[in-house]
């Protein structure tokens, strides 16, 4: 595991963004597994700049994300395929075809749970996971609980990860109380991993996360395990 600590966000976005071109440059047919949350925001916002500088080209990529709020539909502002419309893929050439989600508004969740991952596998599997971690250690949306969960799944949200995401929303009881994850294996499965968390507030649960025993308490230790995974955390 590289462990690389910047001093400044900037630094970090500057840092986790040349991981993702140097990616997307030497397979430029590669499958990207997206986030959200507040940390990967300035990621993109490099990679739009450097796409836009014409140094980095999005036309074949696919890219996957982790995870989406259960009842939102996709022109819902706070949900998770609107952030990435808003934060990447509007302003970048990827192909809107080749840009999934889960659907928060399924019919039926077995079905497309089930399908979402026999997408990914379709795919060959993600080449590069970019992954947040929430106060409580959850990865995308997998919370802390008895077991790893394997597939993707629906999750009831727990009361600490509401708190934490209702600044996005303009109350707690706004905030959806489940939502729809990618599991373990996806992520696991990914050919590299990068995990970005700022600010003094994720120090402790990196440090439970990648320096304690492995555990379903704490979701984002099972990546202690991963041959190729980096973590860069920025002081402020
Ligand atoms: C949400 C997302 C996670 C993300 C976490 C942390 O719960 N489902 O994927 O890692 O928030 O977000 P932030 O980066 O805003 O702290």
């Amino acid at each position: 595991m590289k462990f690389i600590t910047t001093a400044t966000y900037e630094k970090l976005s500057r840092q986790a963004a040349n991981i993702i071109s140097a990616q997307v440059i030497l397979k430029p047919d590669c499958v990207l597994g997206l986030a959200t949350g507040s940390s990967p925001v300035g990621i993109y916002r490099q990679l739009i700049d450097w796409y836009r500088k014409g140094d980095i080209d999005f036309s074949r990529v696919t890219s996957v994300n982790l995870d989406e709020y259960v009842g939102l539909k996709g022109d819902h502002p706070q949900s998770y395929r609107y952030f990435m419309q808003q934060n990447l893929f509007d302003h970048v050439n990827i192909d809107p075809k080749n840009t999934y989600v889960p659907d928060g508004c399924a019919a039926d969740f077995a079905l497309e749970c089930a399908a979402y991952d026999a997408r990914i596998a379709g795919m060959g599997g993600i080449d590069l996971q970019l992954l947040g971690i929430g106060l409580d250690g959850h990865i995308g949306f997998n919370e802390p609980g008895d077991c790893f969960v394997k597939n993707t799944h629906v999750v009831e949200l727990h009361e600490s990860t509401i708190q934490a995401n209702s600044r996005f929303f303009d109350s707690p009881d706004e905030v959806p109380r489940r939502a729809v994850t990618m599991g373990m294996i996806s992520i696991m499965q990914a050919k590299k991993i990068l995990l970005v968390a700022n600010g003094p507030a994720k120090k402790e649960i990196l440090t439970r996360a990648f320096e304690g025993p492995i555990t379903p308490q704490i979701p984002a230790s099972i990546l202690q395990l991963h041959p190729d995974i980096t973590v860069i955390y920025s002081e402020v």
